[in-house]
């Protein structure tokens, strides 16, 4: 049996659903009742609970082989991570699938970056069997700037000449539903990206020629955006842990792509393009 946690959310419930169409039974632990539906309809087994609850995630590491974590990004993501793979081990569990991210590595400082590390290393150390998914910017990010490209054409961002390997979130469900359902894997951290490698001018240029008017991406000072996105992020940690990342995108620290992904799943992952006509109506008034 598998255990999700994240299954609620962008990547792991693009997983939850790989999961359903490959007919791979799993249980996933997600904190609200009013959803119990969607993971059922999926023919998953839900426990409710939360990761920060001991107790619970016992409950639900019962009878598992392999465990997928994925957290957002808080200040207590690392405790609760750990607190997991403990659980895991604890429990018997074979393997753990984690959700990183392509900047964690031995000399990152950036905090999410570097919190992926300390738990890519806590898990490594637990002896248990692992693979790390670690994908570069996710296309789904574009989601929260919707409601300026529907009512101005603009979209607003710090990331200066930055680039992005960027990849939609199904495709890294896809890949973890593999890793998840198939032997091999063990061992592997695989860096994930989407085709092209995008600046945020180029990603603009892509939204004008698929809904076939101009968007322009507005290039905001670091500080003015951390004002803004203070509205909107009122944990301090959280704040200037996303304005550390964003700097580190701006200053070029995720221009790359791979071809794991072609590699892995026989075919290439989506473009931009597809992404926004898939999204057409959230950019259309
Ligand atoms: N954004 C990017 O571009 C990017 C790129 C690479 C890696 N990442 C990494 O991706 C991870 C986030 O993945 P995502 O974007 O797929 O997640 P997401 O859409 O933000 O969803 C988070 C999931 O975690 C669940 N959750 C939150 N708190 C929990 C708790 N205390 N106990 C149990 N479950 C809890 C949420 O459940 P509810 O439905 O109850 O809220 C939801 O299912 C982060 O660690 C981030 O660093 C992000």
């Amino acid at each position: 049996m598998i255990l999700l946690t994240g299954a609620t959310g962008k990547t792991g419930s693009a997983t939850a659903i790989e999961l359903s169409n490959l007919k791979v039974p799993f249980r996933a632990l997600i904190r609200s009742e009013e959803k119990r539906d969607e993971i059922e309809a999926l023919g998953g087994e839900v426990i409710i609970g939360s990761a920060e609850n001991r107790e619970t995630i016992d409950q639900a590491m019962m009878g598992i082989e392999k465990l997928l974590i994925i957290l957002p990004n808080c200040e207590n993501q690392l405790e609760m991570e750990m607190q997991l793979v403990d659980s895991a081990k604890a429990e018997g569990v074979k393997q753990i699938v984690y959700m990183s991210s392509v900047e964690a590595d031995e000399e990152c400082t950036s905090p999410i970056p570097k919190l992926h590390w300390d738990t890519e290393v806590y898990i490594k150390d637990s002896g248990l069997q692992w693979t790390m998914i670690k994908p570069n910017f996710y296309m789904q990010n574009f989601i929260g700037s919707a409601k300026t490209i529907v009512e101005q054409n603009k979209f607003f961002l710090p990331m200066s000449e930055g680039k992005t390997g960027m990849i939609d979130t199904r495709d890294v469900g896809k890949v973890i539903a593999k890793v998840l359902s198939e032997e091999g894997h063990e061992g592997q951290s695989y860096q994930i990206t989407g085709p092209e490698i995008l600046s945020f001018y180029n990603v603009a240029e892509k939204f004008s020629s698929v809904l076939k008017r101009e968007v322009l991406y507005v290039d905001m000072p670091m500080d003015a955006y951390k004002n803004i996105l203070s509205q909107f992020l009122t944990n301090q940690w959280h704040l200037d842990s996303v304005i550390d990342l964003f700097a580190g995108i701006a200053e070029g620290g995720i221009e790359y792509n791979t071809d794991t992904f072609e590699e892995l799943i026989g075919t290439p992952p989506r473009s931009l393009e597809d992404f926004i006509e898939e999204h057409r109506n959230l950019y259309t008034a």
